[in-house]
């Protein structure tokens, strides 16, 4: 049986969960400007690509308030508080985030939006949490390039990389100090297979 929205746990945590979005949207596109401060190109696509995201997600949950329209909706909670420089510690705190969200904050939410018989955002609490997993892969895996030295180095001295401002590929354990081509700075090489739309079976 259905509770009555306004007075369900799940109306709380649908606010909840809409300010945590908003709020990762808002951090990645911080930490994106931070990578590109630094040339990091491939670290400021990444963020950038996955705060968009979290601005979906916001839009999902936010769109669940409307039978609230025109109040106020009080909660507590917490937020995280990765203000950080260091983008070897943004990407690990973004993972951190991303990994708690997933594996306890959204769980958790599903379980109680089911329980208050509110099945369809029980399984949208579900299904980005998914979404919320291979954005801590995501982030794991750039934070260990980095902290091993790997993301402009690779053990395969045949390894393909790709300037992500002009497509130029370059062949080698390490991307180009510039682009040959449009003399973009390393930062902009990626492994080609981390390219979006590269697929060769095309
Ligand atoms: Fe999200
Ligand atoms: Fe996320």
């Amino acid at each position: 049986m259905q509770i009555i929205f306004d007075e369900s746990q799940t109306r709380l945590n649908l606010m909840r969960a809409f300010a945590g979005e908003s709020q990762s949207r808002q951090r990645y596109y911080q930490a994106a400007l931070i990578a590109q401060q630094q040339k990091l190109v491939s670290i400021e696509r990444v963020f950038r690509f996955t705060a968009e995201q979290e601005e979906r997600h916001a839009m999902v949950f936010w769109k669940f308030l409307k039978d609230s329209s025109g109040g106020d909706i009080d909660f507590t909670a917490g937020f995280p508080a990765g203000v950080f420089e260091d983008i070897q510690q943004l990407l690990d705190s973004s993972a951190a985030e991303e990994e708690k969200e997933y594996s306890i904050v959204y769980p958790d939410f599903a379980r109680i939006a089911a329980d208050e018989g509110f099945t369809d955002i029980a399984s949208k609490f579900r299904m980005i949490a998914e979404i919320e997993n291979t954005h801590n892969m995501r982030f794991k895996y750039y934070g260990d390039l980095l902290r091993n030295g790997k993301l402009f180095r690779d053990d395969n001295v045949e390894q393909t990389w790709m300037c992500l401002n002009c497509g130029h590929i370059h062949k080698g354990s390490e991307p180009p100090n510039e682009c040959p081509v449009c003399r973009a700075a390393q930062g902009y090489f990626i492994r080609e297979y981390e390219a979006a739309f590269t697929s060769s079976e095309m």
